[in-house]
């Protein structure tokens, strides 16, 4: 008999009731440190107490008020993140998906506006993971991800990762735009290169093409920048943004340039949730947080001392671990083992990590883990390691 959650997810038997920071509180009372965080979600801790306070302010105050209004914190929340960004103008919407969506409409709509409609093709990149509504499993077009799911969504089409001559033979008068993951999370902790992602800005420059980056995964003080493009001393037209942003609390955006959202007009996109009180005052204590100089200086100094530590994990493992990869605390071991089997044996030390492809493990802690849970993430994933190693 079907269950009554609908059976779509491979889930662990484990269930949490309970954080605190870096660690996650199962039922039965179990503490384990979370190197997982949700999947880059709970950027500043579970149960931080200033996104509490925040939260629990709004709660009393207002849930819920329609887009037909103002929503002051929605613009709170837009004006932080055009200060600190590229963009001139967002969009707020409740997940990455959503995100992912509105900026392929946003692309179309551009060229549809320009008078080039026939100038639709989005290029992008295998390995890539954009969502899973039918446009954003049609633009990351992974068999795993799309097989049953057809007819797909016209208009996409996959080049492989970080292929610069492939990319340069397959922009055309019909391309619209270019979309990638600057460290690409569900395909592995792959970065490109900083040349490479300049080099693309260029190609787009030289051929009008739009630049959409999705920093759902690498944005928010994940990499060591506010977002990790920020390396490569380019900006994009378009930028998805999620996850670390809500703190936990479901929140996205689409960030833009004013030429490239010139299309976007009253009545062009819409959203219930988006936008809401809760969501966006959260966002915005996130925003002031992460922002800080002070703080991105402190999540550089704990990924440098992470990743040398993790750098003898591999050495200590060679027949598990292959080397590590990554930016900032957005890191990847990529393994010789399956990587399922070393979340199983985490399981059994109380670390949570999640695995990525077919051949990492994906370590995404909290941006405010201690110095001293970074000494114990590495025993109890030294531990792990030695499970599997027999
Ligand atoms: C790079 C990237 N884009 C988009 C998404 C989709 O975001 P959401 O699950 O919030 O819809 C994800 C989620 O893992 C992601 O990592």
């Amino acid at each position: 008999m079907i269950s009554h959650v609908l059976p779509t997810y491979n889930r662990a038997p484990i269930a949490f009731e309970r954080g605190e920071g870096t660690w996650a509180i199962a039922t039965d009372g179990t503490r384990y440190l979370d190197l997982g965080a949700g999947i880059a979600v709970n950027a500043l801790g579970h149960a931080n107490p200033e996104l509490v306070a925040t939260l629990t302010e709004q709660a009393n105050r207002i849930w819920h008020v329609s887009n037909l209004y103002q929503i002051p914190e929605q613009e709170r929340l837009a004006d932080l993140l055009v200060e600190h960004t590229f963009a001139d103008t967002a969009f707020i919407t409740n997940s990455g998906t959503e995100a992912a969506e509105l900026a392929i409409k946003m692309v179309r709509k551009y060229w549809h506006d320009a008078g080039d409609p026939d100038r639709y093709e989005i290029l992008t990149f295998e390995g890539a993971f954009h969502g899973r509504s039918t446009g954003a499993i049609a633009a990351a077009g992974s068999e795993k991800m799309v097989k049953g799911f057809g007819p797909l969504m016209p208009g996409f089409r996959q080049l492989p990762w970080g292929d610069m001559e492939a990319l340069k033979a397959a922009i055309s008068d019909r391309t619209a735009a270019v979309m990638l993951e600057p460290v690409q999370g569900e395909g592995g902790i792959r970065p490109l290169s900083d040349a490479d992602l300049a080099a693309i800005r260029q190609l787009c420059d030289q051929t009008g093409t739009l630049l959409v980056l999705d920093e759902v995964q690498s944005g928010m003080g994940r990499t060591g920048k506010l977002f990790a493009h920020e390396y490569a001393g380019i900006t994009p037209d378009i930028m998805m943004i999620a996850k670390g942003i809500g703190g936990g609390f479901p929140l996205g955006a689409v960030l833009a340039t004013e030429r490239a959202a010139a299309g976007m007009a009253a009545g062009t996109h819409g959203s219930t949730y988006g936008g809401n009180p809760l969501a966006c005052a959260v966002g915005a204590k996130v925003m002031q947080i992460v922002a800080a100089p002070e703080f991105l200086a402190e999540v550089n100094r704990k990924a440098a001392l992470f990743r040398q530590k993790l750098e003898g994990l591999v050495a200590a493992h060679p027949d598990v671990f292959d080397y590590v990869r990554g930016q900032g605390l957005m890191l990847g071991l990529k393994c010789k083992v399956a990587p399922g089997e070393l979340v199983k044996a985490g399981y059994d030390e109380h670390i949570l990590t999640v695995a990525a492809a077919d051949d990492t493990l994906r370590l995404l802690p909290p941006l405010t883990i201690s110095d001293e849970e970074i000494a114990e993430a590495v025993v109890r994933l030294d531990r792990a390691a030695g499970r599997v190693d027999g």
